[in-house]
């Protein structure tokens, strides 16, 4: 049984161990699947405030001409989602065409965003990058507007860093 009890009321401190966990989850399981489903289960369990924790995948198309790349919907908590999201399109297809950080404060004001729970108000969508290959993104989202800071951004964004071997190969390193 895993018990990670991930209780502060400090940010920087609740995602440090949070990610603390993640890795220690993930450490000996080479299966990228497996490691995106815990992750996503310790995201919702640790996080407060929450609609959707979870993942997109990279899933390919031609990098060379960005035709046909999409994500494809992966491990993830929360509403059943929409399943494929073309480069470019929404909040994660902004991640994933840019390989940016997209710290969104009000979704009802972001061009072209994908309602798949007419709750979430805000939300925050971080690239899983190996050197320049895309792995995927994580997403995150939550009904209060604003719910995510600077200390949201840089802790989900160590989380990718330090988790990206274990959550997937980059298509172009296929
Ligand atoms: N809102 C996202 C779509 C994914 S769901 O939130 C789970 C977007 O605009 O990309």
């Amino acid at each position: 049984m895993y018990d990670f009890q991930i209780e502060t009321a400090e940010k920087a401190e609740l995602w440090r161990q949070l990610n603390d966990a993640a890795d220690a989850l993930t450490a000996d399981e080479p299966d990228a699947i497996a490691n995106m489903a815990n992750v996503a289960a310790l995201l919702w369990e640790a996080l407060p405030d929450l609609n959707w924790a979870g993942f997109y995948r990279n899933v390919g198309g031609d990098p060379s001409t960005g035709s046909g790349q999409e994500l494809v919907l992966g491990p993830f908590q929360g509403r059943a989602a929409c399943i494929r999201i073309p480069f470019g399109k929404g909040v994660c297809g902004a991640a994933a065409a840019t390989l940016q950080v997209q710290r969104v404060d009000d979704v009802h004001a972001f061009p072209g965003h994908i309602a798949c729970d007419a709750a979430s108000r805000s939300e925050l969508v971080v690239p899983i990058v190996i050197g320049r290959a895309l792995i995927g993104v994580i997403d995150l989202d939550s009904p209060l507007p604003a719910r995510f800071d600077a200390e949201d951004e840089k802790g989900c964004l160590d989380l990718a860093q330090r988790l990206a071997p274990r959550l997937g190969k980059g298509t172009d390193e296929a």
